[in-house]
């Protein structure tokens, strides 16, 4: 008799969050599987995110989301790490076990290479996390930014085996200090003309300037011909760095609402060991956006 038993509690963890589509993505995942899951958006007041985590725990959560500004955090206060937590030193997914420890996940790039893959016509395979394929083997990347989300995506880019991959960002050190981690090149926007050369085959934008509203000083030429421009941001219009994209020569163009449903769906994994069926939900959130 499934339904009278107590549901699993899941959340997500964020500073705002009232805007998150994670329940709604979440409660789909599971009516694919039956599964008898609770799960909210809790808004937590930064300096207050361990005791919240705690508090969801005693009272027999089973598994947390976390988003802005906690992922630091997130890492920090679990006792095991996944070796893409470890990559990334960020979590946007934890586990509680039954033996009382937390365990930190990062489904960030996960998610992110999957939903790439999906739109470059190389789909991941369920064990992408062991076995990537060479979604962009050979191909000259870009990634804007150098906070939280960029740190967890970019190991899984690497592991595709691309040509080169250059960080740029407003706050050159920030730059400087993940170039450093994963031996990738960094530089300031004033630079990236020089940096281009023949274009990059894939820009993504991993930085927060969308969500203001606001555009990236990005200079003209920076796409190769065919190049796939990817915001990692959603929206229900298209956001300053796509509508930029579109007049300065990108191929093809996409926001991050597909990206936010397959990290979401590895976390559901990570949890529960079910891989749901991504496509009917990415539609669904499509309709209504
Ligand atoms: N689709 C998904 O599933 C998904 C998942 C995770 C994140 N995201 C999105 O990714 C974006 C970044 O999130 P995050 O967690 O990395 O945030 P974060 O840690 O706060 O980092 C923000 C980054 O944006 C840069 N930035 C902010 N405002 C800027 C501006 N006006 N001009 C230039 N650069 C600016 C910052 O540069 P400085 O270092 O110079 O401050 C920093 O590199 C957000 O839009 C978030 O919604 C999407």
């Amino acid at each position: 008799m499934p339904d009278l038993e107590k549901p699993d509690r899941y959340a997500v963890m964020g500073y705002p969050v009232s805007h998150s589509k994670s329940p709604a993505i979440h409660q789909q995942f599971a009516s694919q599987f039956k599964d008898n899951i609770d799960y909210l958006a809790i808004e937590v007041n930064p300096g207050e995110f361990t005791a919240a985590v705690n508090r969801f725990h005693a009272n027999g959560g089973r598994g947390l989301n976390v988003t802005v500004p906690f992922k630091l955090e997130a890492y920090q206060l679990a006792d095991i790490h996944t070796p893409l937590a470890q990559l990334a030193g960020a979590a946007n997914t934890l586990r509680f076990r039954d033996d009382g420890k937390i365990e930190a996940h990062n489904t960030d790039g996960l998610g992110l290479a999957r939903d790439l893959g999906r739109l470059l016509g190389v789909p991941l395979s369920d064990d992408a996390a062991c076995e990537p394929r060479a979604a962009f083997a050979g191909k000259d990347i870009l990634v804007l930014g150098a906070g939280g989300a960029v740190r967890g995506v970019l190991g899984p880019l690497l592991m595709q085996a691309p040509a080169s991959l250059t960080i740029a960002n407003r706050t050159l050190a920030r730059a400087k200090e993940l170039a450093w981690m994963f031996h990738v090149r960094a530089c300031s926007y004033d630079s990236l003309a020089e940096l281009s050369g023949r274009g990059f085959d894939l820009v993504i934008n991993g930085t927060s300037a969308s969500l203001q509203g606001q555009s990236l000083p990005l200079p003209a030429g920076l796409f190769s011909p065919h190049a796939l421009a990817y915001d990692m941001m959603y929206a229900d219009r298209p956001t300053p760095f796509i509508e930029w994209a579109s007049r300065h020569g990108a191929g093809q163009i996409s926001d991050g609402l597909g990206m936010l449903v397959e990290q979401a769906a590895e976390s559901y994994f990570f949890w529960r060991g079910k891989h749901p069926d991504t496509a009917p939900v990415l539609e669904n959130l499509r309709k209504r956006h």
